[in-house]
């Protein structure tokens, strides 16, 4: 049995369809339920009694306090989070309040549990930390792209808190033992992932006729991985990882969002009937740069390759053309996310940004 946090999100939930497909081991998954968190993304699990939701907060200790001792885990992975970037810096407080507070109270729940812990169950325990590449800052066109010795430099409210969380996990494996592992992980795309992310958003609204908002000049370059691959990488950490290491995970996968998003326009031409404007690439539109956004990231994903054995499955292009399939066939899957909430924060993002 493990403790799941945030499987109701983008990663975790395809995290926890990849584990019940790959080793079958029952889990506890404590979700909040925010905006991101949707249990239609995990719709194909009702009934099945190896998956339990727990609807609830990772900040909330005596409820933690409760599931540890009721289930008794042989491991955390902790993916809850606030994770957009662009909602970090118009509303930080929720990023401090669950990536460093949340994260904190989880430690500390997961500190008293191992201490209690005995024998083989306490030396076999695991905690796993899921964390972002944007820790890191951002890189330069020729600079070598990030290890796991690259120095911190978080530039926004998100990587900041993502970062601080790092340290804290750190910090509780040297203060106290826990057996900890931390991933630092580039940027994901495939299915389930929420439509303010760039990749469902240019999708969602090709589909829709409305513009593909590119911040400032669209050269910013990220590090593409396809989420399955991230989700194998976690497990090789969880079971192989030596605890107290950072494992950083990439695609290997620079592309420019230009790039991505006219990869994106190309697959659509070929694979969407009834667009209403086509070619899709006419709709690609330039609005006001994200304040503070990072050029470059990249990462080097030597050691967990070397370690671990781990390498990714996907291309960028074998991998985009499953998440616009996935995106064509689940049309419904967007609009039943789409909230109130999602509407409000797609006129407070956008309307602002005037177009460049
Ligand atoms: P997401 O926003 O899609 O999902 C986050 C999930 O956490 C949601 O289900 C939400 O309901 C839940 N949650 C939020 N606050 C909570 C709280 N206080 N208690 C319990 N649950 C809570 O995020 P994602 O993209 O799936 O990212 C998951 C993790 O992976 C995050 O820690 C993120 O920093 C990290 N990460 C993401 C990427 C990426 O490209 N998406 C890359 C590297 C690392
Ligand atoms: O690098 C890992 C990180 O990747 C994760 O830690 C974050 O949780 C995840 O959200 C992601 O962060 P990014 O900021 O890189 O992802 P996002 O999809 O928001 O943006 C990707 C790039 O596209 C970024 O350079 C900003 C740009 N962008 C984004 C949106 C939403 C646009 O040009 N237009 C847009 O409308």
């Amino acid at each position: 049995m493990i403790l799941v946090t945030g499987g109701a999100g983008f990663i975790g939930a395809n995290f926890i369809l990849d584990w019940l497909n790959q080793s079958g081991e029952a889990l506890i998954n404590l979700d909040k339920l925010t905006y991101a968190g949707n249990r239609a993304n995990l719709a194909s699990l009702e009934g099945d009694e190896r998956h339990q939701f727990v609807q609830g907060d990772i900040g909330d200790t005596e409820l933690l306090r409760q599931l540890l001792q009721d289930y008794q885990p042989r491991a955390v992975v902790n993916f809850a989070a606030e994770s957009h970037v662009d909602r970090s810096i118009l509303g930080p407080a929720e990023f401090i309040e669950t990536n460093v507070l949340g994260s904190f109270h989880l430690l500390e729940a997961v500190r008293s549990y191992w201490n209690g812990l005995n024998g083989a169950n306490k030396t076999a325990f695991r905690f796993l930390h899921v964390s972002t590449d944007e820790v890191y800052g951002s890189l330069g066109a020729s600079d070598p792209a990030f290890s796991e010795t690259t120095a911190y430099a978080p530039n926004s409210p998100y990587s900041a808190s993502k970062a601080a969380s790092d340290h804290l996990v750190r910090a509780y494996h040297h203060t106290y033992g826990l057996p900890v592992l931390t991933t630092n992980c580039s940027n994901n795309y495939g299915p389930y992932q929420f439509p303010e992310k760039l990749i469902p958003l240019v999708i969602h609204n090709a589909l829709a006729g409305k513009p593909l908002p590119i911040y400032g000049d669209g050269s910013n370059v990220r590090d593409w991985l396809y989420v399955s691959d991230h989700c194998a990488a976690i497990r090789a950490v969880l079971e192989r990882g030596k605890t107290g290491e950072t494992y950083n995970i990439g695609g290997c996968n620079e592309k420019t969002n230009l790039q991505v998003v006219k990869t994106i326009c190309t697959l659509l031409d070929e694979m969407s009937t009834g667009s209403p404007v086509v070619p899709h690439e006419q709709l690609i539109t330039f609005v006001a740069d994200r304040p503070g956004h990072d050029q470059r990231y990249a990462i080097d994903a030597g050691k967990i390759e070397r370690e671990l054995g781990w390498s990714p499955r996907e291309t960028f292009e074998s991998g985009m053309r499953k998440t616009v399939a996935w995106y064509l066939d689940n049309q419904h899957w967007v609009a039943n996310v789409q909230s109130g909430d999602y509407r409000q924060w797609m006129e407070t993002n956008y309307n602002e940004r005037a177009m460049a």
